[in-house]
């Protein structure tokens, strides 16, 4: 056939693109390279034995239900599990019928954009903000609105002033999308004043939020911060949590705690997606949490990635240059690095990757631009040795590439004498 696919390709498919970072995190996969870009778990800290006796208990006492089809909306003891936990953990009961199990936080994603969103309609995000969610809701066309965040999540007063602004011109977002615990990218956690005063701004301009937890159990330090779920007396919360980060990524099981009409909206589009989420999976998780598995082994992952952040921080502090700026994440998996302002870490990646190290740009995460001197560094993949070499290398990168643009920066000052 002498056509290209390109012209047989729906108009939305026409509109993706590979992202150019995406393209770049290739390189990192290069095996001599020492990769703070991901943002995977570490699969040491999978509970594997213990998921064998699982996996085996569920075949055989359970494979005629497990191996079948199940509810779109989840399996029914998984949902009644996780309803009432949100109870115990949070302090904010749910009903079965508030639950619905989804193929991934990324999935909830892209149903609630489904059921949310028209062309052209208005998000506001953090900025930087979890690039999987910003990619979401561009492929369903909303206008992404970001806020800066500092070193306490997304500024309330900034956020004020662009819904006041959006108010006036009648195009107020269909939600606000945040991560408010160890976001993804930054690390900062948004405290519970600034959750209180954001919360009453959703209900000023009668808004939808998308409380976005997949890192909320991981915390290493400093006290639990309450969910703006559990603020919520106006059923304004959609809650999206996840298995990911804290049992295993490969069961692609993750839970919605919403309002139950958009409960059974977003149930009615995931019928169209995939009928329902892996069985199986359902399963063996449910059984985690039944045979007490799961609580005991985030502590240890706790334990794991607690001793891997404080070794990438203590790297940081004994290697890199005075002008790097960075926070001190009091949990989930990254650490937010500033650089002078006349660095570009997009430009400065190709030096990296031929010193062996890789890192996120910062830039990748912000929805319209900023943040070239910044990036975001994993810790809980490389292993602790990894970690304080790679953190050298980067050091060195980051020194070299200073020294070369002050440089250029002085000769083009004297060029203009
Ligand atoms: C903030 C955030 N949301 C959602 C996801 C998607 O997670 P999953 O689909 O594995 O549940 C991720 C993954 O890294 C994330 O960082």
């Amino acid at each position: 056939m002498d056509t290209t696919y390109e012209q047989r390709f729906s108009q939305n498919a026409r509109r993706m693109r590979a992202s150019e970072i995406r393209e770049l995190l290739k390189l990192t996969q290069w095996p001599e390279v020492i990769s703070f870009a991901g943002g995977l778990p570490n699969p040491a800290a999978f509970p594997t034995e213990e998921l064998r006796g699982v996996i085996e208990h569920v075949m055989a006492e359970h494979a005629p239900d497990a191996l079948q089809y199940g509810a779109t909306e989840g399996h029914n003891k998984l949902r009644d599990a996780i309803a009432r936990g949100m109870g115990i953990e949070h302090d904010t009961p749910q009903s079965i019928h508030n639950i619905l199990i989804t193929h991934g936080s990324q999935q909830a994603l892209s149903l609630l954009s489904h059921v949310l969103l028209d062309p052209g309609d208005v998000v506001v995000t953090g900025a930087p903000s979890y690039l999987g969610a910003l990619q979401t809701f561009r492929a369903f066309q909303a206008q992404i609105e970001g806020v800066a965040l500092d070193e306490s999540g997304m500024d309330v007063d900034l956020l004020e002033k662009k819904l006041r602004s959006l108010a006036e011109h009648k195009r107020l977002p269909k939600f606000i999308y945040l991560v408010p615990t160890f976001q993804n990218p930054s690390g900062v956690t948004i405290p519970l004043e600034r959750r209180r005063r954001t919360y009453e701004l959703l209900c000023e301009h009668d808004l939808l939020l998308i409380e976005d937890d997949p890192y909320g159990f991981l915390r290493y330090d400093g006290e639990k911060v309450p969910l703006f779920k559990s603020l919520d007396e106006q059923e304004r919360v959609i809650y999206l949590s996840s298995f990911s980060k804290i049992l295993a990524p490969g069961f692609r099981i993750a839970w919605m705690a919403a309002p139950e009409s958009i409960v059974n909206k977003v149930c009615l589009a995931k019928q169209t997606q995939d009928l329902c989420s892996n069985t199986f999976a359902q399963y063996c998780i449910f059984e985690a949490m039944y045979h007490d598995i799961l609580f005991p082994h985030i502590e240890q992952i706790i334990r794991i990635y607690r001793r891997k952040r404080d070794t990438m921080l203590a790297a940081m502090e004994q290697y890199l240059p005075d002008r790097a700026r960075w926070n001190r994440p009091e949990g989930g998996l990254f650490v937010w690095v500033t650089l002078p302002p006349f660095i570009n870490t997009l430009d400065m990646f190709a030096k990296a990757i031929s010193n062996d190290v890789a890192y996120v740009a910062g830039q990748a995460f912000f929805p319209d631009g900023g943040g070239q001197n910044t990036m975001r560094l994993n810790f809980s993949h490389p292993s602790d040795e990894m970690i304080e070499e790679g953190v050298r290398r980067l050091a060195n990168v980051i020194r070299e590439e200073i020294e070369e643009k002050e440089k250029a920066l002085e000769d083009e000052l004297i060029g203009g004498f």
